[in-house]
């Protein structure tokens, strides 16, 4: 499928990258409360109140990054992306494979997560196993964005902080 090819991401595209950048970082940092949670409730203990607290906020986050997803897949087929910048075709392939493995977490994680509390507790490991997932692909993201940044100097951050088009 050909994607359209724009000068820049635009503002709402922009927005929604941090937001969800925001969003699973919270996820990743206190998504163990659920997990806690869970397995006090499955002992017959009681729950700390903060834990408690956490694992409620983990299930509303995780459905406002299955929000915001949803419209950034739409803003991304229909306004598309910037071109790649010059280089290696390996490079450029681990890019399209890394942007395509986020969008896939970005869903998966979510309805994993969806099936395991409410359908399927069993699917509670695989949305577990999601998480080392993501820190690796997270890493490997943010060195590529300050490798360009710093090494190649090319400015390719500011792509993501200043609307193209
Ligand atoms: C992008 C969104 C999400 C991310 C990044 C995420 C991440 C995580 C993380 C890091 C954990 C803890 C893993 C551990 O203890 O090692 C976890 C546990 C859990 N999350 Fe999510 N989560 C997301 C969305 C959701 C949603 C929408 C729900 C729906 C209710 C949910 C339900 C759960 C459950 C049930 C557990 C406990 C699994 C178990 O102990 O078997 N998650 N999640
Ligand atoms: C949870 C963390 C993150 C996720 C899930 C994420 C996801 C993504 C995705 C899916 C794209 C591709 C956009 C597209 O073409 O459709 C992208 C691009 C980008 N991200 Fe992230 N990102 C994260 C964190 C970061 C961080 C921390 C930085 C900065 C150090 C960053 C900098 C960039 C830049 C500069 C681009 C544009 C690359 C280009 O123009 O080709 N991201 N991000």
């Amino acid at each position: 499928m050909q994607y359209p090819v724009s000068r820049g991401y635009s503002t709402s595209q922009i927005t929604l990258h941090w937001v969800i950048v925001a969003l699973v970082f919270f996820q990743l940092v206190f998504g163990d409360a659920m997990s806690h949670s869970l397995r006090a409730i499955g002992r017959g203990e009681a729950v700390d109140p903060s834990v408690a607290t956490q694992a409620t906020l983990h299930i509303w986050v995780g459905f406002a990054i299955l929000a915001a997803v949803a419209i950034r897949i739409v803003l991304r087929l229909t306004k598309g992306a910037p071109p790649l910048p010059d280089g290696s075709a390996i490079v450029a392939l681990l890019a399209r494979l890394t942007h395509a493995a986020f969008y896939f977490l970005l869903v998966a994680m979510p309805v994993t997560g969806i099936l395991a509390y409410w359908f399927v507790p069993s699917l509670g490991d695989l949305h577990e196993l999601g998480k080392p997932v993501f820190i690796v692909l997270i890493v490997l993201h943010v060195v590529a964005a300050l490798w360009h940044q710093f090494w190649l100097r090319d400015g390719l951050l500011m792509r993501m902080l200043k609307p193209g088009a």
